[in-house]
């Protein structure tokens, strides 16, 4: 069947969805929320929010049928800070305080490791193709949809953050993003390690 690329709002956010955006950063989410369940517990409520970091309306859907095989989301650089901070506060109304306290140092060295995104820019927090789909240029499909949102919202480059070991750099670069930061987090919670990151850029002109 063709795969076609929909609105987030037309698929429901349960497990599958939550497992997909896992997936984009593993070493991330178990140091934000230590094991899957709690992100599956935690995701519907974002999937549906109004505003926040992983709402279905500012995602892309590649679509196999009714299986969703690929999603983008992203929204504007200046909604950065405001959407990570209303995210962290419902999670952290639903999460016991040990948990949360681990959110919270988890949101705070994200704050370290993921370098300032410009006004003029688009964030891409997550992209994924299930594993089974790669290689059949989804990914690049979902850039694509990221390009073009970025245009209406009339900014001039994309921005996103991924871990340097990711091979999803070398996808990157064939897309036309280039490296320009690489961070290190140098003061992690006892136990926790995270690779560098990379912050990469594509300019996408005026
Ligand atoms: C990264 C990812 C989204 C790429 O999606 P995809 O649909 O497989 O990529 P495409 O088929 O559109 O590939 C586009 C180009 O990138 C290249 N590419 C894709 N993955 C690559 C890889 N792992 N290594 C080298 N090149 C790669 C393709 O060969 C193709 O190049 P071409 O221009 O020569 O044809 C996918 O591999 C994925 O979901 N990975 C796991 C999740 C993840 O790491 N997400 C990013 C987190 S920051």
């Amino acid at each position: 069947m063709a795969i076609s690329i929909a609105d987030g709002v037309q698929v429901q956010g349960g497990d599958h969805l939550a497992d997909l955006l896992w997936e984009t950063d593993p070493e991330i989410f178990r140091f934000i929320f230590r094991d899957l369940q709690v992100w599956r517990r935690l995701f519907p409520q974002e999937w549906t929010a109004a505003f926040g970091t992983q709402q279905a309306d500012e995602t892309r859907v590649a679509l196999d049928g009714n299986r969703v095989v690929g999603l983008v989301n992203s929204f504007a650089g200046t909604e950065v800070a405001a959407r990570f901070a209303t995210t962290m506060d419902r999670q952290l109304a639903a999460l016991d305080p040990d948990a949360g306290q681990q959110l919270t140092a988890a949101f705070d060295a994200m704050e370290w490791l993921y370098p300032h995104v410009p006004d003029h820019a688009l964030y891409i927090l997550n992209i994924v193709i299930a594993a089974d789909m790669r290689g059949q240029d989804l990914g690049r499909q979902l850039i694509a949809e990221a390009v073009a949102k970025a245009r209406r919202l009339g900014l001039r480059a994309v921005h996103l953050d991924t871990a340097v070991g990711n091979p999803a750099v070398h996808f990157y670069q064939r897309v036309g993003f280039r490296a320009v930061v690489e961070s290190r987090a140098m003061s992690l919670p006892d136990g926790v390690t995270l690779p560098n990151h990379l912050r990469m850029v594509l300019d996408i002109g005026a």
